[in-house]
């Protein structure tokens, strides 16, 4: 018997559906091809659910997502509703209930993707960026004193377990030993590089660097390297080359993957998984709705498509995964552009050529 797996397709706002709508459509060949099945089931969560009813997540849906297998989404967010609620309410909170601790982010260029990175090409930018999702800055410790005051104090508190900073660090050894340079075959070594700031964050950085050391004792076939987050930028654009697999913690993540996007092709490609090892994990194309391009088909789906493979891989159908992206390494050089509109296809269009290719 065949197996099924039962995804939550939440399609979101904006481009999302049409993205969505493409990664599915390739999700689905890819199950034919590779003998499983899906069944999905869709969920309006978004701005337009906001808007309409007032609900950013309810419970009782929040409840019946932790019954599936995993969670595909387009993108959240709505030019009508203030920043922060739908990111919070949807977002952020779908990330924390389902502690969905690891936020996976490859960092790949794709054979005939332009990047802003003038020298670099696909041999260069290929790494891949675990940034910690459950803790930090995120947790929402803090507060404002004095308010309306000029002695008005705002704080907001970076905030670490142990526990938190050694399972983040335990998967990122466990993911660099199983996918790093060496272990593809593209490199001598499997490296796990820490991005963090300890000269300046020296209690946080006490702990991450003990930890650090202390889990890389277990895996003596990962080399270890440590820069601090603000030369990472540096040399990211510089010598992209010198990365296999980073770990740091949330916020930095943030900031560094979207750095790391540009360099791959930007937000049309770039996709990324919130990953629960052990529990629900959600994949989405990491580029926002692009309300601009709402409903005209010009959207680039192959950061959707490519979140689609992450899950496929998370799932343990690595085969069918592995097929997707090579899928859309044989697209991306007849594309003529990953921007929206330029791409000389339609979303549909490239939708189309991915799976035809597979
Ligand atoms: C991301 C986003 C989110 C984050 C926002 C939308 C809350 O920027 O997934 O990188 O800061 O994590
Ligand atoms: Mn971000």
């Amino acid at each position: 018997m065949s197996k099924t797996y039962k995804i939550a397709v939440l399609p979101g706002d904006g481009t999302g559906p049409e993205v969505i709508g493409e990664g599915c459509k390739v999700l689905d060949a890819a199950a034919q091809k590779f003998g499983f099945k899906f069944q999905k089931v869709s969920y309006d969560l978004g701005g337009t659910r906001y808007l309409a009813t007032g609900e950013t997540l309810p419970d009782s849906v929040l409840a019946e997502l932790r019954t599936f297998d995993a969670i595909y989404l387009g993108a959240i967010g709505h030019v009508d509703v203030k920043p922060g609620i739908l990111e919070k309410g949807v977002l952020l909170r779908l990330r924390f209930e389902l502690d969905q601790y690891i936020n996976l982010r490859p960092v790949k260029l794709y054979p005939g993707v332009g990047s802003p990175l003038r020298d670099k090409g696909p041999d260069e930018i290929d790494y891949c960026v675990i940034r910690e999702n459950s803790g930090g800055l995120y947790t929402g410790i803090g507060g404002l004193s004095r308010k309306g005051t000029k002695d008005e104090v705002a704080v907001q508190e970076m905030v670490y377990s142990y526990a938190q900073v050694e399972r983040c660090i335990r998967y990122a050894f466990e993911y660099a030993r199983k996918h790093g340079k060496k272990a593809r075959g593209v490199g001598s070594a499997n490296t796990l590089a820490l991005v963090g700031k300890s000269n300046v964050l020296t209690y946080m950085y006490e702990l991450w660097n003990r930890v650090f050391a202390e889990v890389g004792a277990e895996f003596p076939d990962v080399k270890r390297e440590y820069y601090h987050v603000d030369a990472t930028c540096l040399y990211m654009v510089a010598s992209p080359e010198m990365f296999d697999v980073i770990v740091t913690e949330n916020m930095f993540g943030d900031i560094i993957t979207d750095l790391a996007a540009i360099t791959q092709g930007g937000l049309g490609v770039a996709a990324g998984g919130n990953i629960n090892p052990g529990g629900v994990s959600m994949f989405e194309p990491i580029g926002g709705t692009a309300p601009m391009w709402t409903g005209k088909n010009a959207i680039n789906p192959v950061a959707a498509i490519g979140a689609g493979a992450m899950m496929l891989n998370a799932l343990g159908e690595e085969a069918a995964g592995n097929a997707i992206e090579a899928a859309i390494m044989a697209t991306t050089p007849k594309m003529k552009s990953q921007m929206a509109n330029q791409m000389g296809f339609t979303t549909t269009q490239v939708g189309d050529l991915v799976a035809a290719a597979l």
